[in-house]
C-alpha cells in the first residue's frame, strides 16, 4: 500500500505539472482526490492492515493528499498567472506607432459668408427667420402686388407644382410670412434657397441663394434704408466701399431702387471683373408698397418699412473674387480647400 501511494504521488505530480487548464487541475483532482478517486480506492484497503502498519499508512495517505492538494494550489496559481501575462500581452498598446492623420473638413464658402452676414445683421439688432422653399403662389407673386396676368411673372421662369404652388423664386415670400405672423416693429433677415428655371452658367443656376431684408416701424424712410445697407456693406467689403442706388421697379416696393457697390477691385475706375462700369450689381431694395403692408393688416397711417434681397452668391463671388459661379456647386475640393 505504501508503495501504490508513492506511486500515486509521483504520477500525481507529473500530471498536475503538465496540466494545461484550470479545468485539466479540476478533473485531475477528482480522479485522485474525489469520492470515487483513486485514494479513496486505495485506503479502501486500510482494513487487511495490521495495528502498527495502519497510523504509518494513514499519515502518509494524509501526506500524499496534502501534497497533491498543495501542489494543485500553486499550479491553479501559476496557470492565472501566466493567463494574464498572455492577456495583457495581446492587450499591448503601441503608443509610438504612427496613428492616421484625421482630415479636418471646412465651411463652404456659401456658409462662410452668409454667417459673417448674419453677424453684421444681428449686430444691427435683426432676427434670423426662415420660410417653406415649395411655396404657395399667394406669398410667391400675389400678396406682392404680383397678380397672375402680371408682366414681372415672366421674368422669373418659375417652377410650377401646380396651379397654386411653386418653387418660390425669391425670398421676398418670407416677408408676407412675417407680416402676417408679427406686429412691427419687425427686423428681420430671412436667407434660403430660391428657384429658377434658369440655364446654368457662369453667373446663373437654377438654385441660388438670397438674403431678404425687412424693417417695418413707425418712421422708417428711405434714409434708414441707405444707413442699413451701408454700414452692412462697409463691414463686409471695407470702409472704402461705395454704394449707388439706381431707380428701378418692383411690384412691392415703391419707390424701388437696385443697389450697385464700388468694384473691389478697381475701386469704381472700371475694370475686366466689373465690365468697365466701376460698380457690381449686388441687391434689389425699396420702401414696401403700401398695398403689401394693408394685405398683411399694417396700418399705413403709422407704419412704413423697406425691404431688401441680396444675392447671396454674388456676394460670395465679390467677397472671394471667384470668377464663375459653378464653381461654388462642383464640390472639387482643389477650389473648396483654397477658402
Ligand atoms: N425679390 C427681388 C428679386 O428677387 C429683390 C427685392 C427684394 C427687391 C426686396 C425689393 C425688395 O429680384
Amino acid at each position: 500500500m505504501k508503495e501504490q501511494l508513492l506511486n500515486m504521488k509521483e504520477k500525481a505530480s507529473q500530471a498536475l505539472t503538465s496540466a494545461k487548464t484550470l479545468q485539466d487541475l479540476e478533473d485531475i483532482r477528482i480522479s485522485l482526490l474525489g469520492k470515487k478517486g483513486e485514494l479513496t480506492a486505495i485506503l479502501r484497503g486500510m482494513g487487511g492492515l495490521s495495528a502498527e502498519e495502519r497510523p504509518v499508512i494513514g499519515q502518509l495517505a494524509n501526506e500524499v493528499r496534502s501534497f497533491i492538494e498543495d501542489k494543485i494550489e500553486e499550479q491553479k496559481k501559476a496557470l492565472v498567472a501566466s493567463e494574464r501575462a498572455e492577456q495583457l500581452k495581446s492587450e499591448t498598446l503601441d503608443v509610438t506607432m504612427a496613428g492616421k492623420k484625421p482630415v479636418i473638413g471646412k465651411t463652404h464658402p456659401l456658409t462662410t459668408v452668409l454667417e459673417e452676414v448674419k453677424d453684421i445683421f444681428i449686430g444691427m439688432g435683426f432676427s434670423i427667420v426662415e420660410g417653406p422653399e415649395v411655396e404657395y403662389d399667394y406669398y410667391n407673386f400675389e400678396a406682392l402686388n404680383i397678380p397672375a396676368d402680371h408682366p414681372a411673372r415672366d421674368t422669373q421662369d418659375t417652377f410650377y407644382i401646380n396651379d397654386n404652388v411653386v418653387l418660390r423664386s425669391q425670398t421676398s415670400s418670407v416677408q408676407v410670412r412675417v407680416m402676417e405672423n408679427q406686429k412691427p416693429p419687425i427686423r428681420v433677415i430671412a436667407p434660403g434657397r430660391v428657384y429658377r428655371s434658369d440655364a446654368v452658367d457662369a453667373t446663373h443656376s437654377p438654385v441660388f441663394h438670397q438674403i431678404e431684408g425687412l424693417v417695418v416701424d413707425k418712421g422708417i424712410t428711405m434714409g434708414d434704408l441707405k444707413g442699413t445697407l451701408e454700414v452692412f456693406m462697409k463691414t463686409l467689403y471695407g470702409n472704402d466701399a461705395v454704394l449707388r442706388f439706381r431707380p428701378h421697379h418692383f411690384p412691392f416696393t415703391e419707390p424701388s431702387a437696385e443697389v450697385d457697390v464700388s468694384c473691389f477691385v478697381c475701386g469704381g475706375k472700371g475694370c475686366r471683373v466689373c465690365k468697365g462700369e466701376g460698380f457690381i450689381e449686388l441687391l434689389g431694395a425699396g420702401m414696401v408698397h403700401p398695398k403689401v403692408l394693408e394685405r398683411c393688416g399694417i396700418d399705413t397711417s403709422v407704419y412704413s418699412g423697406f425691404a431688401f434681397g441680396l444675392g447671396l452668391e454674388r456676394i460670395v463671388m465679390r467677397r472671394l473674387n471667384i470668377d464663375d459661379m459653378r464653381h461654388l456647386y462642383d464640390n472639387d475640393l482643389r477650389f473648396l480647400n483654397q477658402f
